[in-house]
C-alpha cells in the first residue's frame, strides 16, 4: 500500500441481492463502481438484510442470489485487490448501529421517506406492514455512517436515503457530540491550526458562517481544518462540528455521488428492470441474448421494411449509443431514416457487440463459478476489513453514548 492510500477518500455503496444482475445494473451502477475502485477507498457490500425488509417469507433463494451478485461484480471487473467487497450480514456492527440510531429517529422521518409510500403502492403482493420495512432507510443510514465515507455513489432513486442519513448524522452528533468542556477543547484544538494566526483565522471564519451565513467562509474553514497537520482525529471532529454549531462530528455527514446512469431499455422498450421481465442478464446464454434482441421492440411507427424510422423513438438506438462506435451509429441514423437498412440489419452489429460483452462476463465468471472457496475467501477478507473499520466507529459511538462499560 502506498502512503497515498491513507489519504484516499472513502466511497461506500451497496446492492440488494435480488438475483443475477442484468445489463441495466451493469451500466447503471457497476460501470461506475469499477472505475471508482481505482480512485477511492471503496467499500461495496451485498445488502442481504435489506432483501428481507421486502421479502421475509421466502428466503430459499437468498444465498444463491447473494452468490450470483458477487460473481456478477467480479465478472464486471470489481477487483478484490482494489476494493473491499463484503456481505452485510457478516458485519453485525451494522445491526448494533441501526439499533442505537433507532433510539433517536423520529417516526415521522421514516414515514416521510418517499420510497415508503411508493413501495407500499407498488408492491401490493408483499407484506410491508412490518417494523423492518419502515426502518430500512435507517438500516441504510447505519450501513453508511458506520464506515464514515466521504461519498455514497448511488442512483437517483436512492438520494432520499442518503439525505435522511445526513439528517440522522447531524442529530446524532448534536446529541452525543457535545462534551461538557466542548468549547474549551475546541479552543485548545484550534491552537494547532498553525499557531495564533491559524486559530484567529478559524475563529473569524466560524463567525462569518454562524453570524452571516457566509458559505465561502464555511468552506474555507473546513479546508483549513482538513489540511492542518498535527491535529488528532478527535480534534478534527471537534473543530468540524464546532463550525456548524453542533458537537464533535462522531458520524460525519457523507455526500451523495450521483452516478451517471444512461438509459438502458429492456426488450419491451421500457427501462430494463427485473420487475418488468424485460432484462438481458450479464451472464445470459448468448443464444438467448441474440434471440431477445431479434424480437426487441423497435420504433413502433416502422411497421414495414420500406417505412423510414426515427432512431430517437427506438430503444435499439439507445443500446447502439452504449455499444456502437461513431461510424456504426452514423450508419444506423442514415439507414433508419432512409429505410436503407432494415431493423434486423440494424440489430446485427449491436447483437454482436452485446454477445461479445456477455461472453466476456461469462469467461471472467467461470473461475468463480467453479470455485466457491474463492468466493468465500473474497468476502471473508472483505468482511474482516469492513469489520475493522466498523468496530472502530462503534467504539466511539458506544463511548459517546455512555455504553463503554463501567
Ligand atoms: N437501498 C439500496 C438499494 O435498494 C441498497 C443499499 C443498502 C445501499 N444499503 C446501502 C446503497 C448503503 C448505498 C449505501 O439499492
Ligand atoms: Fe430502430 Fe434500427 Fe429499426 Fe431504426 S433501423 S427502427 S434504429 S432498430
Amino acid at each position: 500500500m502506498s502512503g497515498n492510500q491513507e489519504h484516499q477518500r472513502r466511497a461506500l455503496s451497496g446492492m440488494r441481492p435480488t438475483g443475477p444482475l442484468h445489463l441495466g445494473n451493469f451500466h447503471g451502477a457497476l460501470v461506475n463502481w469499477v472505475e471508482m475502485q481505482h480512485h477511492y477507498d471503496c467499500f461495496f457490500f451485498i445488502a442481504d438484510w435489506h432483501a428481507l425488509t421486502t421479502g421475509y417469507e421466502d428466503t430459499g433463494a437468498l444465498a444463491t442470489h447473494t452468490r450470483e451478485v458477487l460473481i456478477d461484480w467480479l465478472a464486471a471487473g470489481l477487483d478484490p485487490a482494489a476494493c473491499t467487497m463484503f456481505i452485510q450480514s457478516r458485519v453485525p456492527e451494522h445491526a448494533e448501529l441501526h439499533l442505537l440510531l433507532s433510539m433517536i429517529t423520529p417516526l415521522g422521518w421514516l414515514e416521510r421517506v418517499p420510497t415508503y409510500k411508493d413501495q407500499i403502492e407498488q408492491l401490493k403482493d408483499r407484506d410491508l406492514g412490518t417494523y423492518g420495512f419502515l426502518g430500512y432507510p435507517l438500516l441504510q443510514s447505519a450501513d453508511i455512517l458506520i464506515y464514515r465515507p466521504d461519498f455514497v455513489p448511488v442512483g437517483e432513486d436512492q438520494v432520499a436515503h442518503v439525505e435522511i442519513t445526513r439528517e440522522i448524522a447531524r442529530r446524532f452528533n448534536s446529541i452525543y457530540g457535545r462534551e461538557a468542556d466542548f468549547e474549551a477543547r475546541c479552543r485548545a484544538a484550534a491552537a494547532a491550526l498553525g499557531g495564533e494566526a491559524g486559530a484567529a483565522r478559524y475563529a473569524a471564519l466560524r463567525r462569518a458562517w454562524t453570524e452571516q451565513g457566509d458559505a465561502a467562509a464555511l468552506a474555507e474553514a473546513r479546508a483549513l481544518v482538513a489540511s492542518a497537520a498535527g491535529l488528532s482525529a478527535l480534534d478534527r471532529e471537534r473543530l468540524l462540528g464546532f463550525l456548524v454549531g453542533g458537537g464533535r462530528a462522531i458520524l460525519p455527514e457523507p455526500a451523495v455521488l450521483l452516478t451517471r446512469a444512461p438509459r438502458v431499455p429492456g426488450t419491451d422498450g421500457r427501462k430494463m428492470s427485473k420487475s418488468y421481465g424485460n432484462t438481458i442478464g450479464m451472464r445470459e446464454d448468448p443464444a438467448s441474448v441474440a434471440k431477445k434482441l431479434r424480437t426487441m421492440q423497435t420504433d413502433p411507427a416502422r411497421v414495414r421494411r420500406s417505412d423510414p424510422g426515427e432512431p430517437e423513438k427506438c430503444p435499439v438506438w439507445d443500446l447502439h449509443q452504449l455499444y456502437s462506435d461513431a461510424a456504426t451509429q452514423e450508419w444506423v441514423q442514415t439507414g433508419c431514416r432512409s429505410a436503407g437498412i432494415g431493423c434486423l440489419d440494424c440489430k446485427k452489429p449491436l447483437t454482436e457487440a452485446i454477445v461479445r460483452q456477455v461472453e466476456d462476463f461469462r469467461a471472467r465468471a467461470r473461475e468463480f463459478e467453479r470455485d466457491p472457496a474463492l468466493l468465500q475467501d473474497i468476502v471473508a477478507r472483505g468482511g474482516d476489513k469492513a469489520r475493522a473499520a466498523a468496530s472502530a466507529t462503534m467504539a466511539e459511538v458506544r463511548s459517546a453514548m455512555g455504553l463503554a462499560g463501567p
